[in-house]
């Protein structure tokens, strides 16, 4: 098992604290039987999400005591818009609060162009995989959100490199079907969040250029863990053995248009997002009149000054070759450790996170009593660890007739914020998660007790099944 050391040392520690069971069962019924409603405190180590929980380093901190705090024209808004056309080439730059500020901002220019100048009248979105976020963001224009990813990722127990991948066949069908003046852009996300932080080849990413462009439907890139992503294609693509992660990051980047990011993910800060564009100087004056509007002037974005010079940091430390090794290190020892055993995970290792296939290790219960969340409360209970379920639940009901949607995939997420916890930690969690599998086949699943109509897998209450 590959065991790297840390390429950094640590300054500064945050204690946390191990409750007993008791007081977890007891944190748990308060809160409904859902993870999101604990109380932070009452988790012990907390792999809800890598977003925003990452550790930022010594010159992020320093960098942002010299930030300029101006409203319009800040000094640091430039250092970051250079920055940014440097590593992905991109001249155009609005910061945003996060990435779904970046989608909110963004995806209506689109749509109102699309109707505009191509005549769209049933406009749709096609991606990989849209985050949930992001779809909803679609579905807010009222567009649709379509997804066209590999079908080789649901089947978890095989092993694929680029789980990531478009279907290109399904995309040409898509095209086809809806009228490529309907398709509103293509959606590459990096890696792919849903299906377990996989990559997308750099192959994949031509080809899904070359058709967008034949079609004349722009790109864009949803970049939270663009610099993940590139490592991958680095350690995983033949042909890019020998390239550097910033050269391989340009060449992702030329197969796309614009770019979102939330920045709370490879960019390691806890709060901020970025819309690019590469060269659309028009549709740049429309995001920045939104901007203006949703998020705050262009040059802020909804982000204090010191917040940009954190990204701008955070943004070369993320394409740093050794930081990036260490990472997906520490990733694949938690993966490791439960793939030997045998705790049915995601195959192969994702960037994130880890991500246990539920539905194998509980196939006694049924998606409809979410066997994800069954398995994310006994983790809880047991050792303090917090996971998130990502199936049933998360897909929610289909507005129309009410009922589940079906989904691809019942999942707990293991994600693993960034520097934040040590290699000890992972040996304890993948301890927590083989107990569990041994108790396995005694654990239940969940009922509704309250089902708020939208979002429901954060505010849901439940109560668990006899
Ligand atoms: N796109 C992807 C691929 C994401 O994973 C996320 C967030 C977003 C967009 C939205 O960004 O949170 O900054 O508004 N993912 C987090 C997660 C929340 O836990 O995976 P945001």
């Amino acid at each position: 098992m590959k065991r790297l050391p840390a390429p950094f040392r640590i300054k500064m520690v945050e204690a946390v604290r191990e409750t007993t069971q008791a007081e977890r069962e007891q944190a748990l019924s308060v809160a409904g039987y859902n993870p999101f409603q604990l109380r932070g405190e009452d988790v012990y180590i907390d792999l809800l999400t890598d977003s925003g929980t990452g550790a930022m380093s010594d010159r992020q901190w320093a960098a942002m005591m010299q930030a300029d705090e101006s409203y319009a024209g800040s000094r640091s808004y430039f250092r970051l818009q250079e920055t940014v056309a440097r590593l992905f080439g991109y001249a155009y730059m609005v910061p945003t609060h996060q990435g779904r500020g970046a989608e909110h901002v963004l995806f209506p220019c689109l749509v109102e162009r699309a109707r505009a100048t191509r005549g769209a009248t049933d406009p749709v979105f096609i991606s990989n995989y849209h985050f949930d976020t992001t779809a909803a963001h679609v579905e807010l224009t009222g567009a649709q959100a379509l997804n066209a990813l590999t079908r080789r990722a649901f089947d978890t127990a095989s092993y694929d490199p680029w789980k990531g991948n478009f279907d290109l066949d399904r995309v040409e069908t898509l095209i086809e079907m809806h009228g490529p003046r309907n398709v509103v852009a293509i959606v590459t996300t990096v890696t792919c969040n849903s299906s377990g932080g996989q990559p997308v080849s750099l192959a994949n990413m031509k080809a899904v250029y070359e058709l967008a462009q034949r079609h004349g439907i722009p790109v864009v890139i949803d970049s939270a863990r663009f610099s993940e992503n590139a490592f991958f294609i680095k350690s995983r693509e033949a042909d890019y053995a020998n390239a550097s992660i910033t050269e391989i990051v340009a060449q992702m980047y030329r197969c796309g248009d614009m770019l979102t990011m939330s920045a709370k993910k490879d960019a390691m800060v806890n709060i901020g997002g970025l819309v690019c564009i590469r060269e659309d100087r028009e549709l740049f004056d429309a995001v920045r009149s939104r901007c203006v509007l949703m998020e705050g002037f262009v040059t802020y974005g909804g982000l204090a000054g010191r917040d940009l010079e954190a990204i701008a940091q955070g943004l070369v430390e993320a394409v740093d070759e050794t930081l990036l090794a260490y990472r997906v290190a520490q990733v694949e020892r938690l993966y490791s450790r439960l793939d030997e055993a045998e705790v049915p995970v995601q195959r192969p290792c994702g960037g994130h996170a880890v991500f246990v296939d539920a539905a194998r290790m509980l196939p006694h219960v049924p998606a409809e009593a979410f066997p994800a969340l069954a398995l994310a409360n006994e983790i809880y209970v047991s050792g303090g660890v917090r996971g998130v379920e990502i199936g049933s639940l998360l897909l929610g009901r289909d507005p129309k007739t009410g009922r589940q949607k079906p989904s691809p995939f019942e999942l707990l997420r293991l994600a693993i914020p960034r520097r934040t916890y040590t290699n000890d930690h992972m040996d304890y969690v993948a301890d927590v998660l083989i107990a569990a599998k041994g108790r396995a086949a005694g654990l239940r699943g969940y009922a509704f007790e309250e089902e708020p109509p939208t979002l429901r897998h954060f505010l849901a209450r439940f109560r668990p099944l006899t």
